[in-house]
């Protein structure tokens, strides 16, 4: 059976609605929330409040766009978590009406899944098994991806996400919210060894991100004391030394961890699998180690519906369907 799915993501501040049929993406539309650049964060709340405005026009778009209308479908699928609770409330509940109107199959899919299964939207796929480092606002993980629906993660971040980490340094340098691209953009034109900041490394495959950023802090407030306009004088190489010492981190475990595995087809995903600096560090790191990488398409690095259709038209196709009971989890786990 070829399943026609509509996908609901709604865990954080992107509402988003997609359309999948047969395995193939035939819309992908994504409402990113304005509201809070003026918070520098996200706040929750408004968050919620922005998905209840977003969400119809949104999945009208999407089924517009894929020239197709709700009779069609065989299925609607939404993130159960991880995420905000308020955030996902509104796309489970939405979800979960729409099913029950139409008397369609309901699928709850994981975020963090999903992140790593958009490398099957397009061509290249990787072949299982395979190494996902998978890097986004909230998380930070090295995943041995068995299957489809098989995952285990290797290791994580202990405290901060290095999402988190590239948006605070930015805060700390006066870049507006999400500043993570713009430290990306801000760093293409600065020298990455200009300053040292510490790579650190905990036990295993685990990460900690939090000491980076106290340290950028007290460097930061070091030279400002000395030089009022310390900041704006050096900013693309102060933002290339922060992303070269991130990239340095992440990278490091994730070649202990495919030396230690032997595994040698490395996917990245999540947000900060946009950053330049780090499909960069990849490609070169694919070419020492001899691996085959993975990165995905821009679209679909973000925050989108169309991984989470990717990844509920393969729990259609294993049976595995959830009912109007499901509710979400914002720590929902792999
Ligand atoms: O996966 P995502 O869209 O949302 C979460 O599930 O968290 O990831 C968002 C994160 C933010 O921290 C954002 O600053 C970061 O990804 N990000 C980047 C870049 N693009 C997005 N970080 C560094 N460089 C980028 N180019
Ligand atoms: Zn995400």
């Amino acid at each position: 059976m070829s399943p026609t799915i509509l996908a609901i993501e709604s865990s954080c501040d992107d509402t988003s609605a997609a359309v999948i049929s047969g395995g193939k993406v035939l819309a992908n539309i994504v409402a990113t929330q304005e509201v809070h650049k003026q918070y520098g964060g996200v706040v929750p709340e408004l968050a919620s409040r922005a998905h209840q405005q977003n969400i119809v026009p949104v999945v009208t778009q999407a089924l517009l766009t894929a020239k197709i209308t709700k009779n069609d479908l065989d299925a609607v699928a939404f993130t159960r978590g991880p995420g905000l609770l308020g955030a996902l409330l509104v796309g489970s509940s939405f979800a979960k009406a729409f099913a029950l109107g139409l008397q369609l199959t309901l699928i709850e899919v994981n975020h963090m899944q999903a992140h790593i299964l958009a490398h099957f939207i397009d061509e290249p796929k990787p072949q299982f098994p395979f190494l996902c480092l998978t890097v986004s606002g909230g998380h930070t993980q090295i995943v041995l991806v068995k299957d489809y629906l098989q995952m285990q993660v290797l290791g994580q971040t202990t405290d901060d996400a290095v999402g988190e980490a590239f948006d605070k340094s930015a805060k700390l340098l006066g870049l507006p919210y999400p500043g993570g691209p713009l430290l990306d953009r801000t760093a293409a034109t600065g020298n990455p060894d200009r300053f040292t900041f510490p790579i650190v490394s905990m036990p295993g495959y685990d990460y900690s991100f939090s000491g980076i950023k106290t340290s950028i802090l007290y460097f930061l407030r070091e030279n400002t004391t000395k030089n009022p306009n310390f900041i704006a004088e050096n900013l693309p190489d102060i933002c290339a030394s922060i992303q070269n010492a991130l990239i340095k981190t992440l990278l490091n475990k994730l070649i202990l961890a495919a030396k230690e595995t032997g595994i040698r087809q490395i996917a990245i995903a999540g947000g900060v699998s946009a950053n330049s600096g780090l499909r960069k560090a990849l490609t070169e790191a694919a070419t020492k180690y001899n691996w085959q990488v993975y990165i995905p398409d821009f679209q679909y690095c973000t925050d989108n519906a169309a991984m989470i259709a990717i990844a509920a038209h393969y729990k259609f196709l294993q049976g595995e369907f959830t009912d109007q009971y499901a509710s979400p989890d914002p720590r929902y786990k792999l």
